[in-house]
């Protein structure tokens, strides 16, 4: 079986990308396979233009988004790895999601009712900033709306690993746990 890990983080040595990077070990650990398709090292235009808007109205699927939906189509399962920026992912992961998931592709209308078309497992690996408070639920503020997104789409979703209080310059000792920890996910992705 094989994954795609999407992961949105500016920098090439990020800990998202380090996280998606032990991700995929884990995975292959357990016999399968991982490909990690960074957003902003591919370069991809997370920006929807009108053009594309017309085109969707006549079904019409650009080039660049039909590979992407190639590359996904020939995946058993995804995996989005991001920072928490103001609630949402970074835009680059939002604008992938927005582009790539069209209708016809990821979701068809049946009777009257919308039906998900990309039966696979998701999990989300985030990285939030602050820590878990009690006077407000974060986890439903920030990875709800992504998950739902994805079970729209007809995505079963794993219970996301989400970090709280991560930096990159977290102390080793807690990030060595929370790799530890995506390397374990990885392992029962497809258990
Ligand atoms: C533009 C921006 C917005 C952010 N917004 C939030 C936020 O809404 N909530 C939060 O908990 N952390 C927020 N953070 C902190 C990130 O979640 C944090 O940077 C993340 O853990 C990734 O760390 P790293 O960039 O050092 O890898 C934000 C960071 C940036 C750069």
């Amino acid at each position: 079986m094989k994954v795609l890990i999407v992961t949105a983080h500016p920098r090439q040595d990020s800990f998202t990308q380090a996280l998606a990077e032990r991700f995929a070990q884990g995975i292959a650990a357990a016999g399968h396979e991982a490909e990690i398709a960074n957003l902003y090292h591919e370069g991809f235009n997370p920006v929807v233009s009108i053009q594309e808007m017309d085109d969707w109205n006549a079904q019409h699927i650009s080039p660049t988004i039909q590979a992407e939906q190639a590359r996904l189509q020939s995946r058993d399962g995804l995996v989005l790895a991001y920072p928490v920026w103001w609630g949402t992912p970074p835009a680059m992961l939002t604008g992938w999601m927005q582009r790539v998931f069209t209708l016809g592709f990821a979701f068809a209308h049946n009777g009257g009712r919308t039906e998900g078309r990309l039966k696979i497992p998701a999990q989300l690996l985030v990285n939030v900033g602050s820590k878990q408070r009690e006077d407000i639920d974060l986890a439903t503020l920030y990875l709800e709306p992504i998950l739902g997104v994805l079970r729209y789409c007809g995505m079963d979703t794993h219970p996301t690993q989400a970090n709280w209080g991560i930096y990159a310059n977290t102390d080793p000792a807690t990030l060595g746990a929370v790799l530890d920890e995506a390397f374990e996910n990885g392992k029962r992705f497809f258990a």
